[in-house]
């Protein structure tokens, strides 16, 4: 008796480690160093694979998001193994090389007066956009307030991309500014500022510390920006999705160090991501803190005083520059009128307005924190179709200029902001692709399993329910939604899905979100279609993480004009030429370099766009930080 008893128990220990030990294999093919994941340096790449073109122009390039899996990763890891030290090193290397240390003139910057007013304008061809100096702009409630909690002028947050191996050398390593070529280490690098149509294939790669060494007689800002004059200045941008994905995942190394005993381990990083949290503030306001709501007309529309300028959604991007030291005291603040669903993250807003490790030391921080929680969750109210999946967003600034908004758009508005079925790019549309519904509605199902907050149980319900019509699941195989299309404005849009296609990242986390949701719910349905996922993407794994190839949709746009105003020249530091004749190769010769360019060239010759291999972090470790969470969460 006793024998049967004690193989029992073996039998289920075995049995209980299918998914968590996934977790591990996932995990230890991410930090194989023969894989190529990370720099030297630890940098987590955007792919191991360099010829890579999406939101990064560049494989080895890294962004914000890459950071925010790679904290989350290593929340599981201590987890697992109880050691949470590689959360520690984690955020240590993103607190070294992707939060910019080098602010120098943030203390001449006046609250009073954020940033001086200019268009975006609808297609790259009409930039320059001339400041403005006689657009009213708002007053920011945020700086003064930061700067006595922390005793310094400074943006503690994340700059959104790194040229991790300084490919254009512009060598703005930490610290310095425009060392170039010969720099090693991580660079700070900036892509888009030129409106929607500005896809990756038509933007100028632009260094954020611009000592006019590099770009034209103005460096690269006359390019942007219409002035009289120019000054040498710095300026970084942040994606506040990720600043709160790092949030999301410092809320779980919280719980799961407290289960294992181990959180004083991780008492200083939780304090700095909290802080952290206290600067992500800045997402929730409008671009020039303008009022928020029926704000039409760039004249008409006042400043906002206080808190009327914040619309409470984690918004696009904020950013922040100044001039350099020795050309002026002053510095800019922006924040962003736009918000996608997609960005929101209500467990991160949870997180700071309710768990104590975690709420952020501004007196006004855990409050302001408490009111996005609750708008972001009636934001999915407004926009969720009676299908289920959730449309765009929604914005304070129509167009980017406060624009007047079709009339369609006015009747029933979101606190005075506009429905936008694509916030702030359109090449392609912002909410085209699936992965932003995973994305997000993953958010909301932790914070519901945290919560068991009511009034997200509908909400929750319908959106899986979709889902699981709409992705493919047949013989152990699946193929997940990408391109949705939509009709209609709120409380009248449907959505259709147009092509699948079999995507590691957005399985993963549909997975983990109707794990989550079933571990809340009880929907057994739910949990046995995240197995089947997870199952289905196992079956792809080799020794690099889980493969497979894929053929990226917009590789023949290598010779797309990029455009450049007539009569204007520059350089990059690799002596690549910028003028009217631009196209994305010629500004980037490095790429004919790469080990895939071939691929390229037959693409330009007129072949079909064939397969790739690709390697993408935040796919590779969302894949494994799902492994985990079902194992987590259903002890199998
Ligand atoms: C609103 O109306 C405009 C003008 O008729 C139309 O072009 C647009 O597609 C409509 N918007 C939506 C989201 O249906």
């Amino acid at each position: 008796m006793k024998l049967v008893i004690l193989l029992l128990a073996v039998l289920a220990s075995t049995q209980a480690g299918v998914y968590l030990d996934r977790f591990k294999e996932q995990y230890k093919k991410i930090h194989d160093a023969s894989n190529g994941y990370f720099s030297k340096e630890g940098v987590p790449y955007h792919s191991i694979e360099t010829l890579v073109v999406e939101a990064p122009d560049h494989g080895h390039e890294t962004t914000s998001e890459a950071y925010s899996y790679y904290l989350w990763l290593e929340a599981v890891n201590g987890y697992v193994t109880g050691d949470f030290s590689s959360f520690n090193e984690a955020f240590a290397n993103l607190e070294k090389y992707i939060i910019p240390s080098y602010q120098p003139t943030l203390g001449g910057y006046n609250p009073s007066s954020p940033a001086t007013y200019a268009d975006e304008k609808d297609t790259p061809n009409e930039y320059p956009s001339a400041l403005e100096t006689g657009v009213p702009v708002g007053q920011d409630p945020l700086f003064n307030e930061l700067k006595s909690t922390y005793g310094d002028a400074f943006i503690y947050a994340m700059h959104w991309m790194l040229d991790v191996d300084n490919v254009y050398g512009f060598g703005n390593t930490q610290g310095q500014c425009e060392a170039g070529p010969s720099a090693s280490g991580p660079s700070l690098i900036n892509t888009f500022q030129r409106g929607p149509e500005e896809s990756v294939w038509r933007t100028i790669p632009q260094p954020t510390c611009d000592t006019f060494k590099y770009g034209g007689t103005n460096g690269f800002l006359d390019l942007f920006v219409g002035d009289n004059s120019y000054t040498q200045q710095w300026k970084y941008t942040a994606a506040p999705d990720a600043d709160a994905r790092a949030v999301q995942a410092a809320f779980w190394a919280v719980q799961w160090a407290k289960e294992k005993n181990a959180l004083s381990q991780i008492s200083d990083t939780v304090s700095k991501i909290a802080k952290m949290g206290d600067y992500l503030r800045y997402s929730l306001f409008d671009k020039y803190f303008k009022k928020v709501g029926d704000c039409v007309g760039k004249n008409a529309c006042p400043g906002g005083s206080g808190k009327d300028s914040a619309h409470y959604l984690i918004s696009w991007y904020f950013a922040w520059g100044g001039a350099m030291p020795d050309h002026g005291n002053w510095a800019w603040i922006i924040g962003d009128g736009a918000a996608h669903f997609g960005y929101q993250n209500p467990l991160a807003a949870y997180a700071l307005s309710n768990v104590d490790e975690l709420k952020p030391k501004s007196s006004s921080a855990v409050e302001d924190w408490a009111t996005s929680l609750a708008r972001q969750l009636e934001l999915y109210e407004y926009l969720q179709t009676p299908e289920g999946a959730f449309a765009g967003g929604v914005t304070n600034s129509w167009k980017g200029r406060y624009d007047t908004p079709d009339s369609n758009l006015t009747k029933d508005t979101f606190h005075g902001l506009f429905y936008d079925w694509e916030p702030v790019y359109h090449d392609p549309p912002s909410n085209r692709w699936y992965g932003m519904q995973s994305w997000s509605t993953d958010r909301l199902a932790q914070y519901y399993y945290v919560t068991k907050d009511a009034t997200v149980e509908p909400i929750l319900k319908k959106w899986t329910a979709w889902a699981m019509d709409n992705i493919i699941l047949e013989n152990g195989d699946f193929q997940m939604p990408d391109h949705l299309v939509w009709d209609g404005v709120p409380p009248e849009i449907h959505v259709k899905v147009d092509i699948h296609t079999h995507e590691i990242g957005t399985a993963s986390a549909t997975a983990r979100t109707l794990a989550y949701w079933a571990a809340a719910s009880g929907d057994t349905a739910a949990k046995d279609f995240a197995k089947q996922l997870l199952d289905a993407l196992y079956k792809y794994a080799d020794t690099k993480g889980i493969t497979i190839p894929e053929t990226p949709d917009m590789y023949n746009r290598f010779e797309e004009p990029v455009y450049v105003p007539s009569g204007w020249t520059g350089t990059y530091p690799n002596g690549d030429v910028i003028d009217s004749t631009a196209t994305f190769i010629k500004i980037r010769s490095f790429f004919k370099d790469d080990p895939d360019w071939s691929k390229i060239e037959k693409i330009l010759a007129g072949g079909d766009i064939p397969e790739f291999e690709f390697h993408r972090f935040w796919a590779q470790t969302d894949v494994a930080i799902a492994f985990g969470t079902y194992g987590i969460l259903f002890d199998e």
